[in-house]
């Protein structure tokens, strides 16, 4: 973890401080007064401006924007079940907001300016709450000019236990970042520039495990490794090969999957997205192993690497089971779904705005937005629905990438069961908040829209976010 300077909070400002989060103990009426006999679990995370050291060997303290003085924020870590409590103070001096990503919460607690609250003001506060229903691995982060919070360094961890977890050795947790640094070692400031929009996002050079430049990992032989990943990085896509491993994926956003090997052994990972791995570590005493990105061809490079002790934990590998009860997610059924019909479109070598789309809405909307959802191209958070769910019913929604891009595409509120890509079903009809679309894909998704609200769905490219690739779909 990169620990930042800490910054003293003033005696009057924590007073500040103390007072407003007095006045905001009343939850909405929607979240249902009635008493739980659930534990309640409270954290307080604050976002502030700080300086800190993403890489000693090519910089010095640069400016990082931190929750509660680190990068990553501090690992909020309840059980399945549990009430969550956060009081999220703003030491900005800008807005932002916190959106918990891939938990399944009430509306007003989704942490979207203007769409479920208005935006935190300098100074202000705001408190979450909301109940753990999954179990899993999410992450959270701000949803205020993300592309420059989040690129700065605002995002953390976010685990939900299961009741009765798969048995591992160790459970660790690496968050994925890259920075862009200039040659002075310093984060370039260019956040949001039009050429990141225009093409695959602010894909940095100098990539983090929790904040610090990636070490070793020190593995036993016949050690079982429980590694949650999650990428965190504006723009990057890591495609990870765990030389000499075979991982077991387990789990992928939070939601548990039919433990199966991944294609071709890499483990694919869009911003945002998150995969729970095993490994079970065979390397002789004393070997080591490269675990190595190799999403973008030409420019693979280690990432990280494991370092085995000179004596093993055991002899072999353990029998332990892998499979992970599933949530409480309701199940889609496919026939007699209402469908739907979703085109991303724009960006360089696009297929053209508005393709597939015409008429009096899409004129009404502006039109200088690098990306489009369905012909509409939305900037800041203000924005009328373009897609109406019956609350309780299954949909598939059909999309359709008309780019020459890789977007990770996510839902707010929901999980939903990937069917099929390119008309084929899916190995794994697997549940996920944030799907990867390759370049000209088409993908079926399912849910049941049992969350009510106006809930975003958009590329987690967070430029193309930023840059019109985004809408709201409301549940009704
Ligand atoms: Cu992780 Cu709308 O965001
Ligand atoms: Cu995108």
């Amino acid at each position: 973890m990169l620990y930042a300077n800490s910054v003293a909070l003033s005696r009057r400002k924590l007073l500040s401080v103390l007072m407003t989060s007095m006045g905001m103990g009343l939850m909405p009426a929607s979240l249902g007064a009635a008493p739980r006999n659930r534990p309640v679990r409270e954290f307080h995370l604050r976002a502030a401006a700080n300086r800190a050291v993403p890489d000693a060997r090519l910089s010095g303290p640069t400016d990082v924007w931190t929750y509660n003085n680190s990068v990553p924020g501090p690992e909020l870590r309840v059980r399945q079940g549990d009430r969550v409590r956060v009081r999220v103070t703003n030491g900005l001096a800008e807005p932002t907001t916190v959106h918990w990503h891939g938990v399944r919460v009430p509306n007003a607690m989704d942490g979207v300016p203007h769409v479920t609250q208005a935006p935190i003001p300098p100074d202000g506060n705001f408190v979450y709450e909301f109940d753990a229903v999954d179990a899993g691995t999410y992450w959270y982060h701000p949803h205020y000019r993300s592309y420059e919070q989040v690129g700065r360094g605002l995002y953390g961890p976010l685990i939900v236990e299961e009741p009765d977890p798969v048995r591992a050795d160790r459970d660790l947790t690496w968050i994925l970042d890259d920075w862009r640094l200039g040659p002075d070692g310093l984060i370039r400031d260019d956040f949001g520039n039009r050429h990141d929009m225009a093409h695959n996002g602010r894909v940095g050079n100098t990539v983090t495990i929790n904040g610090r430049p990636p070490a070793g990992l020190s593995v036993r032989g016949g050690e079982r490794i429980r590694l949650r990943l999650v990428n965190a990085a504006n723009a990057r896509i890591f495609s990870l090969d765990f030389e000499g491993h075979a991982p077991t994926i387990i789990a992928l956003d939070g939601q548990p999957v039919s433990p199966h090997s991944p294609k071709d052994g890499l483990v694919l990972l869009g911003p945002a997205m998150r995969a729970d791995i095993i490994l079970d570590m065979h390397g002789e005493p004393g070997s080591r192993f490269a675990i190595t990105d190799r999403f973008y061809r030409g420019l693979e490079y280690q990432l990280s690497e494991f370092n085995y002790a000179s004596t093993p934990l055991r002899s072999e590998a353990p029998d332990w089971k892998m499979d992970l009860p599933p949530n409480p997610i309701p199940e889609p059924l496919t026939r007699g779904a209402s469908r739907h019909e979703v085109v991303f479109n724009g960006g360089m070598m696009g297929r053209g705005m508005g393709a597939g789309n015409s008429g009096g809405m899409m004129n009404m909307m502006r039109r200088s937005g690098i990306w489009s959802v369905n012909g509409m191209s939305v900037e800041g958070h203000f924005m009328e629905p373009f897609l109406m769910l019956d609350r309780d019913r299954s949909h598939v929604i059909s999309m359709t990438n008309a780019t020459a891009w890789h977007h990770p595409i996510h839902l707010h509120g929901h999980s939903f069961r990937v069917l099929s890509r390119d008309g084929i079903p899916t190995r794994h009809q697997e549940w996920q908040d944030t799907v990867m679309m390759a370049p000209r894909e088409k993908i079926d998704i399912a849910l049941v829209a049992d969350n009510p609200g106006d809930w975003m769905f958009h590329c987690h490219i967070l430029e193309h976010q930023a840059a019109g690739m985004m809408g709201v779909i409301r549940v009704n």
